[in-house]
C-alpha cells in the first residue's frame, strides 16, 4: 500500500485533533456541559490513536525501514508528548482556570510548531 494514504490520514487526524482540542478548550473555559458528553470524551482518543498509528507507520515506511531517523522526527515525537501533557493539564489536571487556559494556549502553540516542522521537514523550520 502506498505511503501517501498513511500520510494523508495522518494529516487529517492531526487537523481533527487540533480542531477537537480547540473546541474542548472553549467548552472548558465556558464551563459547558458538552465536555461531559460521552462522544466528546471518547472521540479524541480515537482520533489521537489514528494520529499516532499513522505517524509510526509513515515514519517506518519512509525513514526507519532504511535505518534513518531525521532530527525533526525525534522532535515531533517529543513535541507530541509535550502536546499530550499540556492537553491533560488544560482539560483535566489544571487546578485553576488560569492554569488550564495557559496550558491550552501553550498546547496549541506546540501543535503549530510540530505542524511547521512537518511541512519544512526541519527542526527550526527555517
Ligand atoms: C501533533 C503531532 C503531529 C502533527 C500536527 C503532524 C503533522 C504532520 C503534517 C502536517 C504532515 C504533512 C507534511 C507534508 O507532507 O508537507 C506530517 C507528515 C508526517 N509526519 Fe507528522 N505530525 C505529528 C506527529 C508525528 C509524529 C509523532 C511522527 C513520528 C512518529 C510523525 C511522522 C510523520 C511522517 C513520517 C510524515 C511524512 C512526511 C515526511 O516526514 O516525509 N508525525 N505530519
Amino acid at each position: 500500500m502506498s505511503v501517501s494514504i498513511w500520510v494523508n490520514l495522518h494529516v487529517l487526524a492531526s487537523l481533527l485533533s487540533l480542531l477537537g482540542f480547540i473546541t474542548r478548550g472553549v467548552w472548558m473555559l465556558s464551563e459547558s456541559p458538552m465536555l461531559a458528553k460521552k462522544p466528546v470524551k471518547i472521540l479524541p482518543h480515537v482520533i489521537d490513536t489514528v494520529l499516532l498509528v499513522t505517524a509510526l507507520l509513515a515514519a517506518y515506511i519512509i525513514y526507519w525501514s532504511d535505518g534513518v531517523n531525521p532530527d525533526f522526527i525525534t522532535a515531533k515525537i517529543v513535541g507530541l508528548l509535550v502536546y499530550i501533557g499540556l492537553g491533560l493539564v488544560a482539560l483535566k489536571l489544571g487546578k485553576t482556570k488560569g492554569v488550564r487556559a495557559s496550558a491550552w494556549i501553550l498546547a496549541i502553540v506546540v501543535f503549530i510548531y510540530i505542524a511547521a516542522m512537518s511541512v519544512s521537514k526541519s527542526v527550526i523550520f527555517a
